[in-house]
């Protein structure tokens, strides 16, 4: 998904459904998640959605692959754990035997050299981002 900086309020987002798509019918039942917590905070979040060609995300490439959205959320990143849950989370999509994972992420994002560092290849271009997929098989 495409978020560099602060860029949106609850309010943008239930107004736009490019984005509002990502949450509203999370989780169907493909859809996997999971949340980082440190106690009772949560530091993190990771799910993978499932979207139709008739309502593509930003980072679509076909209805059987599920889109990567990620955050840690502020005061928390840099520490490993996006990439500890990124990783929990791929484990989890392979084990349920998924063909692979899409995401895009937009020009200057630093999180691409996780996605590159996890193995993630660029297989397309949306506007000012690149769609990233990794094969799972
Ligand atoms: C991308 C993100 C999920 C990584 O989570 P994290 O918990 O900071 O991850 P890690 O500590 O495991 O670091 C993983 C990578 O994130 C990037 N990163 C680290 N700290 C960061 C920070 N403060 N801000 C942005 N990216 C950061 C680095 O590229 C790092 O890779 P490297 O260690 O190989 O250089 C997190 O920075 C974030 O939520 N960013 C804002 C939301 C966002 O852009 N999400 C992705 C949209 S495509």
């Amino acid at each position: 998904m495409n978020w560099n900086g602060l860029r949106f309020t609850f309010e943008d987002v239930d107004a736009a459904p490019e984005i509002s798509h990502y949450f509203t019918n999370f989780p169907s039942e493909r859809d996997v998640g999971l949340a980082h917590h440190d106690g009772d905070e949560i530091t993190a979040v990771a799910w993978l959605v499932f979207l139709p060609a008739t309502n593509p995300g930003y980072g679509f490439v076909d209805a059987e692959t599920p889109e990567l959205c990620i955050t840690t959320f502020d005061g928390h990143r840099g520490q490993g754990i996006g990439s500890a849950l990124l990783t929990e989370l791929i484990s989890q999509a392979r084990s349920r035997g998924l063909p692979g994972i899409s995401l895009s992420v937009e020009d200057g994002n630093a999180s691409r050299h996780l996605y590159e560092r996890t193995g993630f290849e660029v297989v397309g271009r949306n506007q000012g981002s690149d769609t990233m997929y990794l094969a799972l098989s």
